[in-house]
């Protein structure tokens, strides 16, 4: 059952809608299959600890998280700062894993999951205005109006309050040596967010934004999200890529850019390189701070 604000008190329910109409705010490439709820689920195990470094949670902060997909940030947010964490997500298959996944970890409390769109967040008339954090992270890259969102984020806080804002630059990654073929199915991919009204490259994008919504940008940091073989985190990541590609092969084969033949050369290519003693996987999230005066 849901409350007036969306809140997802228990458990899955049929009442997983929220609770008014949802805007068509966003496109999401990755679906939420099982298959892909496993490699968010896994690539969070991975990279959970170097964001919450470059996040740096003050203990008794109040934290608004956007965009929460399996709650497991959200989760290592309210450990982090000893306060509940307000979790907006809008697709009831991510909300309803979200609290299976916390009720599993006995973590049932930490997270006030909500079901909502990150654009127009169910939030409380008194709630507005009294986040000391609001976050989100690979979120801004699958909405078509990223600067609006930030200005919604910004609304939330209360002043002195921050915005940490995390998020994709799809031309940073680079893998090396490049498997065979790789460069155009990852070009390809990219158009994909294109096409979808989003922007691929927002992360360069994440300190104009934050100005844009009137914040005062004060720090940003590249967390990494790579590793090299000989790693024990380097399986995963290449399955991470494998699995993102996987998922959007419809997609990426429509852009015209590359053919299924290719495509799934190029995949059966990544697994082997992925045996490489040589190999590495360049990659960094672009993370950004804003304070509002
Ligand atoms: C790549 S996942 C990231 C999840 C989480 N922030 C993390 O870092 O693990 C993006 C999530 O944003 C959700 N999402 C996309 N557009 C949204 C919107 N407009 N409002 C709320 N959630 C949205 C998707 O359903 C998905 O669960």
């Amino acid at each position: 059952m849901l409350t007036e604000l969306g809140r997802v008190p228990g458990g899955p329910s049929p009442g997983l809608l929220p609770s008014r109409p949802m805007t068509s705010t966003s496109r999401y490439v990755h679906g939420t299959h099982p298959e892909e709820q496993r490699r968010l689920a896994d690539m969070n195990t991975l990279i959970n600890r170097v964001t919450l470094d470059a996040v740096l949670p003050v203990p008794r902060e109040r934290v608004l998280d956007l965009g929460s997909g399996l709650g497991q940030l959200a989760r290592s947010l309210a450990r982090a700062t000893g306060e509940r964490v307000v979790a907006v997500e809008r697709s009831p298959e991510q909300l309803a894993r979200a609290v299976a996944l916390a009720a599993e970890a006995g973590e049932g409390g930490l997270v006030d999951f909500r079901a909502g769109d990150a654009m127009d967040p169910p939030l409380a008339a008194s709630e507005w205005g009294t986040f000391d954090l609001a976050h989100a992270r690979f979120l801004l890259e699958h909405v078509p109006r990223p600067q609006d969102l930030v200005a919604t984020m910004a609304r939330a806080i209360r002043s002195g309050g921050r915005v940490v804002l995390s998020d994709d630059d799809h031309e940073a990654l680079r893998l090396w040596p490049e498997p065979p073929g790789f460069e155009a199915i990852w070009r390809a991919y990219t158009r994909t967010y294109d096409r979808l009204g989003n922007d691929p490259f927002v992360g360069r994008r994440l300190v104009e934004l934050l100005s844009g919504a009137g914040l005062s940008p004060r720090r940003i940091a590249m967390p990494l999200f790579g590793a090299c073989a000989g790693e024990s985190t380097f399986p995963a990541l290449v399955t991470n890529i494998a699995v993102i590609l996987d998922g959007a092969r419809e997609a990426v084969l429509a852009t015209g850019g590359v053919t299924a033949a290719a495509f799934d050369d190029t995949q059966a290519a990544l697994r082997v390189w992925g045996q490489r003693r040589d190999a590495a996987i360049w990659y960094t999230m672009f993370l950004a701070e804003g304070g509002k005066p």
